[in-house]
Order: structure tokens, then C-alpha cells, then sequence
């Protein structure tokens, strides 16, 4: 089954709380989950109540990132509308975006990192952008997001070789604010996102238009470029062989 939905959301003190529910996939993301996350999305900006969204994955695991099986059926005739909706989406939001990353963040569950304004993670995070070695390219404006945050160098590293790399890393390029212990890093990010409600919600958002606008439609670009390789290589021999050895390394692990 890969059609369920598994997004929860809830909502406290002007904080807008999504969490990935899909644990025995490690909170991998479906077609389903992001036509949820967009109206998730849609309904926290349009909602004045809500201040600042905060993601979260449920299980002690932020997300393994795309459903590997929706890329195995990748059909280049078909349309994979939500899960473009939901990069578009990422990169025009008015209102903070904090997250709280524990266990995986692997792929998308990395590079929507790149959109959030304040990002905690726990001391187990494991993050991975293995993109070339599913034989695909990077998504989300990472291509361009990743090298102005981390350098080039560093950003090639982590895009071209797709290795694992722990929070203290991630610290240390810039791509998260603080590492905490697991199961503590939901309560230091509600924290912070709480600091937030405190302030003027229109000033928040003209300084969050003003920290982007420089990148703001380069970042559109970006993704538009990114999604016409990604479909090419999504099609490619390279993409198929790295997916049946996925599924056949699972396999193997299930049957002992
Ligand atoms: N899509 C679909 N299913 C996934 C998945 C994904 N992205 N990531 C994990 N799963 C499934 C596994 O197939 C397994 O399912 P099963 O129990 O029904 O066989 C279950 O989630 C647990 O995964 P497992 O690999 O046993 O957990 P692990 O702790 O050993 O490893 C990961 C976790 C995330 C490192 C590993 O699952 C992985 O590399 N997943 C693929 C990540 C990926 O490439 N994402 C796309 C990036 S573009």
C-alpha cells in the first residue's frame, strides 16, 4: 500500500504542528502524504491563527524521504502533481517553518531543510542526499540552496557522493540551529517556534521576504531546471538497477 495518507496536524498557541506519520516506511512520503502536506500547508498560511508551522516525524524518524516505490512507478507520461506542488509550495511560504529532525532525514527529508527558517535536531539525526546514487539528481533547489549555505566543495560532496552525515555536521554547515538529545528536540523546536507566535507576525513576514528576496526566484528557477533532469533520470537504467537492489536488500532483511 503506498496510497494512505499519513500527515497529522495540529494546532496550539499559533503553531501549526505537521508530523509525518507513516513509521513501519520510516515516514517515507507518498502521493497521498503530499496532497495532504500542500492542503496542510494552504490551510496553516491561510489561517491568521496560525503563526509558525513546525514539521515533525512521528516514530523517531523525520522522514526517509520519496516513496521509493512511487519512484519505481514513475510513468513520464503520468503526473506527479502533488509532489511538485509541495516544492513550489515550500519555496513561497510567508510564515516560519521550523523543524524538528530526530532518527532518518533522508533525500526530500533533508533538502526541504533548505526552506525552513530555524531547524533543531536531535543528537541520532541521520541525513543523506543519495541522489546520484539512486542514479537521479538533486531536487528542491538543493543545487542551489546546499553550495550557498555549506560551499561549494561541501555541497558537492554531500550531493555528488550522497554519503550519510550526523547532526554534528549538519551543525556545522549551517543546516541546523541546534542538536539536542533525542526526545528532547520536539520541546527546544515547539520552544522556538513559540518565541516566534510572541512577535509581530506581519513584521516576521516582510523580514522573511526580505532574508529570501535575493534568492526568491532563482530558487523557482532552480526547481523548474532540477524537476526536468529528475524525470529524465528517474526513467533511467541506472535509477532502475538502484531501486530493485533496494527492494531486494529489504526483502532479504525481512525474510531473515
Ligand atoms: N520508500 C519506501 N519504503 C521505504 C523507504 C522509502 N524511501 N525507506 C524505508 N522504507 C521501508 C523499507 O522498505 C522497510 O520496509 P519493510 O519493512 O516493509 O521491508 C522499512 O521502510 C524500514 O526500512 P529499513 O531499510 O529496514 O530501515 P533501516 O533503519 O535499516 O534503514 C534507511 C533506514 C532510511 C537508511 C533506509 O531504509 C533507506 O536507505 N531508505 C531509502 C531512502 C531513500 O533512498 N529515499 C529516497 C531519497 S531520494
Amino acid at each position: 500500500m503506498t496510497d494512505e495518507a499519513c500527515i497529522h496536524v495540529s494546532r496550539d498557541d499559533g503553531i501549526c504542528t505537521i508530523t509525518f506519520d507513516r513509521v513501519a516506511k520510516k515516514n517515507a512520503l507518498n502521493m497521498a502524504m503530499y496532497a495532504e502536506l500542500n492542503t496542510a500547508l494552504d490551510e496553516a498560511v491561510s489561517d491568521d491563527k496560525v503563526r509558525v508551522i513546525l514539521v515533525r516525524g512521528a516514530g523517531g524518524d523525520f522522514t526517509s524521504g520519496n516513496d521509493l516505490e512511487d519512484f519505481a512507478r514513475f510513468d513520464p507520461a503520468g503526473t506527479e502533481e502533488s509532489v511538485v506542488r509541495f516544492l513550489y509550495r515550500l519555496a513561497d511560504l510567508n510564515k516560519p517553518l521550523v523543524a524538528a529532525v530526530e532518527g532518518v532525514a533522508v533525500g526530500i527529508g533533508t533538502t526541504l531543510l533548505l526552506h525552513c527558517d530555524l531547524v533543531y535536531a536531535a543528537d541520532n539525526a541521520m541525513f543523506q542526499l543519495p541522489f546520484v546514487k539512486l542514479g537521479l539528481c538533486p531536487e528542491a533547489a538543493s543545487s542551489l540552496l546546499l553550495p550557498l549555505l555549506a560551499g561549494y566543495q561541501r555541497a558537492a560532496e554531500l550531493l555528488l557522493l550522497g554519503e550519510p552525515f550526523s547532526a554534528q555536521k549538519a551543525r556545522e554547515i549551517g543546516l541546523v540551529n541546534g542538536v539536542f538529545a533525542a526526545g528532547d528536540v520536539f520541546n527546544e523546536a515547539f520552544g522556538q517556534a513559540r518565541k516566534l507566535t510572541a512577535l509581530s507576525p506581519a513584521a516576521i513576514s516582510a523580514s522573511k521576504g526580505l532574508l529570501q528576496r535575493s534568492r526568491r526566484s532563482l530558487v523557482t528557477e532552480t526547481i523548474t531546471a532540477e524537476l526536468a533532469v529528475f524525470r529524465q533520470r528517474l526513467a533511467s537504467p541506472e535509477t532502475s538497477a538502484a531501486l530493485s537492489d533496494f527492494f531486494q536488500r529489504t526483502l532479504k532483511k525481512k525474510q531473515g
